[in-house]
């Protein structure tokens, strides 16, 4: 690589005209970003090769020049990929800046051109928009296969009942499919969510330049074709202090995990002994140092706690913008660090999660035995009552000295006999305990969002086929997201 070739010590940074170049060693290595953004190299140069093409066509570069740059940019594109560039030499500030100096150590003066009436304050922009599809995409994949998952699991279950909770107190019996279908509602709002991120983002920022636009007459219609934007920002000012596509993905990434942290908690408490609903497969689960009896479940921790610090990204990425000046600071350096970290800690929590879903098996007879004593039937009992006249405040009290008496003589529903049940009201009659069974209880729900068979079998297959459109959608956003082929391709095709 050219760059090893260079004299050790001070170079002249690309701003080096006014500023001079004996920036202190401290200054340097404060304002150094590119441990962090070369995580960008690839967007940035597929945004640099679509620039150059629309300064040749407005004849700023010539042809033999962009081949040269398009050239010049796939070297360093294969020089990065090898681990081959300066990572640790402050005197590259930024992505950015790496490659145009390298650019220029590649192919010498024409290099001088790229930046002509583009600032680094669009182009980061644009590095971000671009680097967002990708993760975007990628996040929906894995929610995509976890949503999947959360159905497979229900289908397999799809008619076992366990307690529902509320107080973490049992409330109501529910089929377990019912619960889990719970959970693939919260997860389709987070897709929705992050569909809409895509599409807001979708707008290109190039010709914005520093902030009041460009002073070359750049066609974006074109750049946005080339890099297959939906159509172009409008205002330069808000957009080179745009920040929000990464907001609302941080917030979308935050809604993720808040949803796996609550789910991871469920589990958690399923798998205690004390519950012992859930038996986790020993592959996903951790032992203790000292007490050798211990299979912990660290996993469900962990996205529990990681969920905090997405959380806590979120706020941190609030934080940052709050209060800036109009247009670029340099605050907004500190923003991919940001972005980066919840997108690994959503995306490694979503992909594990999936994984360890389909390592648990239900233990029903644990949880038939928690059915037995629950008196999960007493809203059914009050129903029963008021359904045959009763008012339901009556019923209500009426089934609340049931459950007392109950509870008192240290019996179960079942060991009640019609004349007792006859003391406390005379509605009573043959055939109350089939209206209480469990599987009763479960159908009496009848309304289309309960827990009746019916909805449920319902949803489940109306859940299948929306995660079939899901999966299409997603396959259309692929097509939405330029790479480095296309983009050649694009560019072959524009008439000289
Ligand atoms: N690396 C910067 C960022 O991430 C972009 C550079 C803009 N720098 C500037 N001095 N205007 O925001």
């Amino acid at each position: 690589m050219k760059y090893l070739l260079k004299k050790a010590g001070k170079m002249n940074k690309i701003w080096s005209g006014r500023v001079g170049s004996n920036t202190d060693n401290l200054a340097d290595k404060f304002t150094f970003s590119l441990k962090t953004d070369v995580k960008l190299y690839v967007y940035d140069i597929i945004g640099t090769i679509a620039y150059a093409a629309g300064l040749k066509k407005i004849g700023i570069i010539s042809k033999s020049e962009l081949i040269q740059i398009i050239d010049g940019l796939i070297k360093i594109k294969n020089n990065i990929e090898a681990g081959r560039y300066p990572e640790n030499d402050y005197n590259y500030e930024d992505i950015h800046s790496l490659i145009e100096f390298e650019l220029k150590n590649e192919i010498g003066e024409a290099a001088g051109k790229i930046h002509t009436g583009r600032s680094r304050n669009d182009q980061i922009v644009l590095d971000e928009k671009l680097y967002l599809k990708d993760a975007v995409i990628q996040i929906l994949k894995s929610l995509a296969e976890l949503q999947s998952g959360i159905l497979e699991f229900a289908q397999k279950n799809i008619t076992v009942i366990f307690p529902a909770y509320t107080h973490l107190q049992k409330a109501q019996p529910v089929l377990f499919s019912h619960y889990l279908l719970s959970f693939f509602e919260k997860f389709s709002r987070d897709i929705n969510k992050l569909f809409n991120n895509f599409n807001e983002s979708d707008l290109m920022p190039l010709g914005s330049g520093a902030c009041t636009g460009s002073g070359y007459a750049i066609d974006r219609k074109y750049l946005s074709k080339l890099l297959k934007f939906k159509g172009t920002a409008c205002n330069s000012m808000d957009e080179v202090s745009n920040r929000d596509y990464f907001q609302d993905f941080i917030y979308n990434l935050s809604c993720v995990m808040l949803h796996l942290s609550r789910f991871c908690e469920d589990l958690i408490i399923y798998n205690s002994n004390e519950f012992s609903y859930i038996e986790i497969a020993d592959e996903f689960c951790t032992g203790s140092s000292i007490m050798p009896q211990k299979k912990n479940p660290d996993i469900l921790e962990l996205i529990r706690g990681k969920s905090s610090i997405v959380a806590g990204n979120l706020v941190q990425f609030e934080v940052m913008q709050k209060g800036l000046p109009t247009t670029y600071n340099r605050d907004f350096q500190e923003d991919k660090g940001i972005v980066f970290n919840a997108f690994n800690e959503t995306l490694s929590s979503v992909i594990i999660f999936k994984e360890l879903l389909k390592n648990i098996k239900l233990n029903e007879d644990k949880i038939n035995k928690s059915m037995e004593r629950g008196f999960t039937e007493a809203t059914d009992i009050a129903d029963y009552l008021a359904k045959k006249g009763e008012t339901f405040r009556n019923s209500h009290n009426i089934t609340g000295k049931i459950i007392r008496f109950c509870i008192e003589n240290d019996i179960s529903l079942k060991d009640l006999d019609l004349k007792t049940l006859k003391n406390h009201s005379q509605y009573f009659d043959s055939d109350f305990f089939e209206k209480i069974s469990l599987g009763s209880c479960i159908n009496a729900k009848i309304t289309d969002c309960g827990t009746n068979s019916k909805s449920v079998n319902n949803n489940l297959k109306t859940a299948f086929l929306r995660m079939q459109d899901i999966q299409k959608e997603i396959e259309k956003l692929k097509s939405r997201v330029p790479d480095i082929n296309s983009l050649m391709e694009e560019i072959k095709n524009t008439p000289d």
